[in-house]
């Protein structure tokens, strides 16, 4: 009989009590690159390349989904330049991942309006999404032109429609969510916002009803594993009620 209970280190997230799904709001990239004089757009390369590096240790360590907010339906208010650099980013980001996609099998999803997108950009989603549908480990999620209001206005929208159609299912909270982006996807366990601010700004609206928040001040760029570790253990202590006792 063993007298210990195989548990983990300390410092080290408990891998049989993981967040099935963790959703994170990328921010900070332009604070990071003030800090060191740099322009802002560096500051969007070096979250760009934390983002893989984030991705990868969540499919090493078994999460089941991750879901990023790279751009938001409120972004577009920023310079020209600006936007044009993190969809140039993007498209990098995408060409990169469509090259090594057998070697890492990421499944690659994408919430938000991406219509308004480049037809550049339209065409490597359009691909990556294709591609990668059969792979089984880790499903990335990168928000994209992407509005929690926007995604519930969509749904109501689409639900609306079906109902006139007389294909609506019943109206439930179940049902509804099935309009959403996240369709068929658990809702997120664990929603993470570096860089100090501790606000939504139109994240997962929906979805985030009974997630666990974690905020730390940590600038995305510097958000490495092991912060994600830290977060995870966090909640890995937290006490979900939903409403219960
Ligand atoms: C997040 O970093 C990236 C996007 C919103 C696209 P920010 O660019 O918002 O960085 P800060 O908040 O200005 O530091
Ligand atoms: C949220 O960050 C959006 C993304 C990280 C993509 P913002 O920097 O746009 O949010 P606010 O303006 O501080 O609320
Ligand atoms: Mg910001």
């Amino acid at each position: 009989m063993r007298l210990f209970r195989k548990s983990k280190s300390a410092g080290e997230p408990d891998l049989s009590k993981l967040p099935r799904h963790i959703a994170i709001i990328m921010d900070g990239n332009g604070r990071w690159a003030k800090r060191r004089g740099l322009p802002r757009t560096a500051g969007h390369a070096a979250g760009a390349e934390n983002f893989r590096a984030i991705a990868t240790h969540c499919k090493n360590i078994g999460i089941e989904y991750l879901t990023v907010y790279a751009f938001s339906t409120e972004n577009w208010k920023r310079p020209p330049d600006e936007v044009a650099t993190i969809m140039g980013l993007l498209e990098k980001y995408l060409r990169e991942a469509i090259a090594q996609m057998e070697r890492d099998r990421v499944k690659l999803k994408f919430f938000g309006d991406t219509s308004v997108l480049s037809e550049d950009l339209r065409t490597l989603i359009a691909e990556t999404e294709a591609i990668s549908k059969r792979f089984e480990g880790v499903q990335v999620n990168i928000c994209l032109n992407y509005g929690g209001r926007d995604e519930i206005l969509r749904a109501t929208e689409a639900y609306a429609e079906a109902y006139k159609n007389g294909t609506a299912p019943p109206l439930t909270a179940e049902s509804f969510s099935t309009y959403l982006y996240s369709a068929n996807i658990p809702d997120p366990d664990l929603v993470i916002r570096p860089s100090g601010e501790m606000r939504l700004s139109n994240f997962l609206l929906w979805q985030s009803a009974y997630s666990e928040f974690y905020f730390t001040k940590t600038l995305w760029p510097n958000f490495n594993p092991h912060e994600l570790d830290k977060a995870i253990i966090a909640f890995q202590e937290r006490d979900r009620r939903y409403g219960g006792i």
